[in-house]
């Protein structure tokens, strides 16, 4: 989401027993969204027909709502950011090509609740740089959902993928973040992918919200494109994600947007 400056005053809500039963059923259905499209993320489709499925799914299959559609004006069901893209992508009639890499973002609505995940799909082999910057994506988002816990802050989270990122000679983007989810699609607090340590909201048990980071292989700079939603690489170098949506548990976190039986 996008970071807005400066943060409004604290309002993070702590989820009901009941609450994160429903925050559990709409994270299940994210995942479940983007198991059934994987394999009709081929050579030659457009994003728009992706786009169509997964609408389709959210709406008569799962009889949810596809959250990001006429989200803030946004005009599709879900996100699709190609190579440079770095999120928020709009599904177009652009083909996928071999060598593409391409994050689906998936957000729905369940009983009053969002989940929101996404992951990275290659189109054939794509270069070692573009898997490259995929894994690393990956591993960030493992490092700070490892770490999430009561008592740690959110610049701990922060600071490590941070650290992680750019000391694999990839940067980390600064004008988007995760953020807290539940009723809302985008609640307090923001949660940003870089930091210091010991800085910022302390976890408390009952919390939900995503860590989402964006990966760039070169510089960290981001430019806008005039359709007001594509975020793209400034210095035009790939750029990856993935997006779990987390809830603080008692002693640690469950993940809700796993897909049933897998694991990080
Ligand atoms: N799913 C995105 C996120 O992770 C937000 C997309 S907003 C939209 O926060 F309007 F572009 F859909
Ligand atoms: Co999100
Ligand atoms: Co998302």
């Amino acid at each position: 989401m996008f970071q807005r400056s400066p943060q409004k005053p604290k309002s993070i809500t702590r989820k009901t027993a009941e609450e994160i039963e429903k925050m559990r059923v709409a994270g299940r259905l994210a995942a479940e969204v983007l198991d059934m499209i994987g394999p009709h993320v081929v050579e030659g489709v457009t994003t728009e027909e992706l786009d169509q499925l997964c609408h389709d799914f959210i709406v008569n299959v799962q009889e949810a709502i596809p959250a990001p559609l006429n989200y803030r004006g946004f005009p599709k069901s879900i996100c699709t950011s190609v190579n440079h893209v770095v999120c928020h992508g709009i599904p177009g009639p652009k083909k996928l090509k071999k060598g593409d890499v391409v994050n689906l973002d998936i957000t729905v609505i369940k009983d009053g609740f969002h989940g929101d995940t996404s992951r990275m799909f290659q189109i054939g082999t794509p270069s070692v740089a573009a898997q490259r910057v995929t894994r690393i994506a990956y591993e960030c988002l493992c490092i700070g959902v490892q770490m999430v816990r009561p008592g740690i802050r959110l610049g701990d989270i922060g600071h490590a993928i941070q650290k992680y990122a750019e000391s694999h000679h990839c940067s980390v983007v600064r004008e988007y973040c995760g953020h807290g989810i539940g009723r809302d699609f985008h609640e307090e607090p923001q949660v940003l992918h870089y930091g210091e340590p010991g800085v910022g909201v302390e976890l408390f048990p009952g919390m939900t919200f995503t860590i989402e980071p964006m990966i760039n292989a070169g510089k960290r700079h981001v430019k806008l494109l005039s359709d007001g939603w594509t975020v793209v690489t400034k210095d035009h170098s790939l750029s990856a994600q993935w997006e779990h949506t987390v809830l603080v548990t008692e002693t640690s976190h469950e993940i809700l947007t796993l897909s049933p039986g897998t694991t990080l």
